[in-house]
């Protein structure tokens, strides 16, 4: 047996981690390297059952809760509140390899290398996967851990229809991941997550670790666009109700708004759907999501704000009327201030170099902090680049990230703490 101060030299296996996100990354798998594991897919359902295979491998005891979240805890025997890693396996429909299911992996990675160490700690230790983080196919993003925290109604999450008019709840049975473990959960002694930055600034400052401080403000909107549909050829300009016209409008109104409130205010309209979508015709309908963003939660409130004015005078003047669906709001959140200091603490007792930084993000560790401690770990991400099968970050600094989260993880989980 080794104590935790004994434990000081250990380091996880990359060769044991990297052929899991490799073989994770296989199941969804599209062209140029990247995975569409959209939440509650077969494709989830297939990701899901691969990990949960290693949890069982491992010896953990695997928990599922009624909102799907699989929770992997060691001791298999254990009571008491762990200290608690973990992310998502779901992705975006064009989605690399690395963003959530890092911190998946690497902590069933760390897992094991103190379970094979034979390493005795005070807490015990839990790896979980969160139901539909993205929030892609069902909004709100961060679903699993919204609801895991209490931040949700199980019935109201279940209800949510998804972009395809899947009902939540129906995929969920459908996929076999509708547990029996309750939500709201019992909180969890501290809860640290491993990420891939999804940004520029680590690979930009040539350094490794971001410790991070907390994650940005977010707002999504749902926008329905109804015009007139018409003869492209024969309706005079002046006599249009164009609902496409008013869908790039907005567009284009909601850069220019994040250029002119300047970093870091952030806008995306990320997803347009037009009908009836024909080269000759006026549209009579359009549905498009607006993503905004800032770390003052004042000024993502007056970036809502400001859009509202815009879409009231654009549907006057177009003659059109645009309804406004909230699919998501969340206030930024701090993380825990020891958390941060140890991630910061760990990564230089390693001797790789550190910042702390916000993330632009949301991430499941964002809602984990309503319930216990929080903090996450950041890698760089090549080129900044994310959300995108060309995601990439190097092997060195893969395993220099989940070797911080080992060594977090051994801190919080040892008696001093
Ligand atoms: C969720 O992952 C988001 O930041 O969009
Ligand atoms: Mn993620
Ligand atoms: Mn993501």
């Amino acid at each position: 047996m080794t104590t935790g101060t004994a434990s000081d030299g250990l380091s996880i296996s990359y060769p044991r981690l990297r052929a899991r996100l490799d073989a994770l990354a296989e199941i969804g798998a599209i062209d140029d390297g990247g995975c569409a594991r959209l939440a509650l897919t077969d494709e989830d359902r297939l990701g899901r059952d691969l990990v949960v295979s290693w949890m069982r491998d491992l010896g953990l005891r695997v928990d599922v809760d009624e909102i799907g979240n699989v929770v992997g805890t060691w001791p298999a025997d254990s009571t008491d509140a762990p200290v608690m890693t973990g992310s998502h396996i779901d992705t975006v429909a064009t989605g690399g390899r690395f963003d959530g299911t890092l911190g998946v992996l690497a902590g069933i990675e760390v897992l094991e290398t103190i379970i094979t160490a034979g390493v005795e700690l005070a807490r015990p230790l839990a790896v979980a996967f969160f139901t539909d983080e993205e929030g892609s196919r069902f909004a709100p993003d961060m679903l699993g851990s919204l609801v895991f925290a209490g931040g949700m109604p199980l019935e109201d999450a279940l209800a949510i229809r998804g972009f395809d008019d899947a009902v939540l709840g129906e995929e969920l049975l459908r996929i076999g991941y509708a547990g029996p473990q309750p939500c709201p959960a019992r909180p969890p002694h501290a809860y640290v997550e491993l990420h891939i930055e999804q940004g520029p600034v680590l690979e930009a400052e040539a350094l490794t670790i971001g410790a991070v401080t907390g994650v940005q403000g977010i707002s999504w909107t749902e926008l329905s666009i109804a015009g007139q549909s018409n003869h492209a050829g024969t309706t005079p300009m002046s006599m249009r109700h164009d609902a496409g016209y008013a869908a790039a409008a907005i567009a284009a109104f909601v850069r220019g708004l994040a250029t002119e409130m300047g970093p870091p205010q952030v806008a995306t309209v990320g997803r347009i759907n037009v009908h009836p979508n024909l080269v000759n015709v006026v549209a009579a309908r359009a549905t498009l999501t607006v993503d905004l963003r800032n770390t003052d939660d004042a000024l993502v409130t007056e970036s809502e704000r400001r859009l509202a004015v815009f879409c009231a005078e654009l549907a006057q003047r177009e003659g059109v009327t645009i309804e406004a669906r909230s699919l998501a709001r969340f206030a930024p959140v701090d993380f825990d201030a020891a958390v941060v200091a140890l991630v910061e603490e760990v990564a230089r007792a390693r001797g790789l170099s550190t910042k702390r930084m916000p993330s632009g993000a949301g991430h499941d560790a964002q809602m984990l902090a309503r319930m216990c401690p929080a903090g996450m770990v950041f890698v760089p991400s090549v080129r900044g680049i994310s959300h995108n099968p060309a995601e990439l970050t190097s092997d060195a600094d893969l395993e220099a990230g989940a070797n911080v989260l080992l060594h977090v993880l051994l801190r919080l989980a040892s008696a001093e703490r």
